[in-house]
């Protein structure tokens, strides 16, 4: 089928690559004319494994093109997905203005019949919004769904060729025919249901997903007060098939573009229909004060922080990706500054972007080296690779054998043995 995609962002780029690999002919349209100019030279515009290849796999096959001219991809298009950004607006509120410009644009150069889908993390009633614009600007034909997007990044691409369950939401058949059809190739469950729901359930998983997380930092910190193993509950906790054992990883709490994004819209969309969704708000405010608390742990165990050395390994969000956007690893280093510590971090993707948050930051290039003359070594992202690192050169290396462990990482009674101090969240 031909396909158009709006907005070559995480969603859109890692769509349009699948899509293309099922066979599609797939056109991204883009209005930042570097993106495009990087695209087409086969440069994606953030780190996401496999990616790369599979863009230039698409582009060399003809299955995949770039442009910035809306006129070159909507009129032929068949389905038109709508990706484009909804950051946050200071009042929690997700700015829906790229979304509805995105629509305007569409409604301009359609020919023919299409299914605009909305695939961007929209409040419930937004495609009906799109809807409207476009049928307030073109008499032609057109069918509106919603179709959430559940990727993560860091195993995008995996996880849009694996989905769990792919949801279409829509009240035309026609639509549902044709998006059943262009998700044809894909495993996982269908489920078909109305625009409204299909919205609420993007929501709905994320906020599940992070009160899983806020729950289990609730449960670490009562396991430091009471002397007991976090990680230990944990597995215990999720072999118990309706518990599930993912996203119960005590630490430092959650960040990244969608959760705090996605679970302050849920709870301003439910206030906007005067609705106190209170679990929600805890969930948000526990997870605010996970990463205060684990700086009040750095108090407390270095004491004043002023002139202190800080070594901190991982300034990414999450482990596999360059994305430092609401990163908790970026809010306790600008604390530690602030507190005038003097800070070297190092991450192996993200250091560019981190550089571009925090301009005074100063990184290494080699992991190692955040041990240099140290007085902690802070450990805020979960990369796996800084368990293999060689601790026996770095103990050697600090000036004072402390690690504080955000993302409970490294295994204890090893770093003890190196002779390290080691504290991490909710272990002895
Ligand atoms: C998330 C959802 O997983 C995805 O389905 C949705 O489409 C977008 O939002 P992502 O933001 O890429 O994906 O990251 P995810 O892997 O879910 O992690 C989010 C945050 O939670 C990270 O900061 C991570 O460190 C933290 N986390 C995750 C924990 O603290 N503990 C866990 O057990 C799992």
């Amino acid at each position: 089928m031909k396909i158009a995609i709006i907005g070559a962002g995480y969603v859109g780029l890692v769509s349009a690559a699948v899509f293309s690999k099922l066979g599609h002919k797939v056109c991204v349209v883009e209005k930042n004319k570097d993106r495009v100019a990087n695209l087409k030279a086969g440069k994606a515009p953030f780190y996401e494994p496999n990616l790369p290849e599979l863009l230039k796999e698409a582009t060399k096959s003809g299955k995949l093109s770039v442009t910035d001219d809306y006129a070159q991809a909507i009129p032929n298009a068949e389905v038109i997905f709508i990706c484009v950004g909804t950051p946050m607006l200071a009042n929690g509120e997700p700015d829906l203005s790229y979304v509805f410009g995105a629509a305007k644009d569409i409604a301009h150069h359609i020919k023919n019949y299409c299914v605009v889908v909305d695939k961007s993390t929209v409040p419930v009633g937004t495609t009906e919004k799109v809807k409207k614009i476009i049928a307030d600007a073109t008499k032609l034909d057109f069918d509106v769904a919603s179709c959430p997007e559940f990727l993560r990044e860091g195993s995008a691409i995996e996880n849009t060729l694996n989905p769990d369950r792919i949801v279409i939401g829509t009240d035309s058949k026609r639509a549902r025919d044709i998006l059943l059809e262009v998700h044809g190739k894909l495993p996982g469950e269908r489920v078909t249901t109305d625009i409204r729901t299909a919205e609420i359930i993007k929501y709905a998983s994320n906020a599940f997903l992070a009160t899983k997380i806020s729950f289990i930092n609730e449960i670490a910190n009562l396991c430091d007060e009471v002397g007991a193993n976090v990680d230990d509950v944990a597995v215990g906790m999720g072999l118990d098939p309706r518990i599930g054992k993912a996203f119960l990883k005590a630490g430092i709490g959650y960040g990244g573009s969608c959760f705090p994004k996605d679970t302050k819209a849920l709870h301003h969309m439910a206030l906007s229909k005067d609705y106190n969704f209170k679990l929600l708000r805890a969930v948000i405010e526990v997870n605010g004060s996970q990463r205060r608390k684990f700086m009040g742990t750095i108090r407390n165990k270095l004491g004043d922080l002023n002139e202190k050395n800080i070594g901190v390994l991982g300034l990414a969000f999450k482990n596999n990706t360059d994305d430092v956007r609401e990163s908790a690893a970026l809010d306790i280093i600008s604390w530690l500054t602030k507190e005038g510590a003097k800070v070297k971090g190092y991450d192996p993707e993200a250091m560019p972007n981190a550089k571009k948050a925090l301009p005074a930051l100063t990184t290494v290039n080699k992991a190692e080296d955040v041990a240099v003359d140290a007085d902690a070594i802070l450990i805020l992202t979960e990369w796996s690779k800084f368990v293999d690192l060689n601790w026996a050169e770095m103990r050697r290396k600090v000036k004072n054998p402390v690690i504080l462990d955000g993302r409970n990482l490294l295994n204890s009674v090893k770093m003890r043995k190196l002779g390290f101090k080691y504290y991490s969240v909710g272990r002895p």
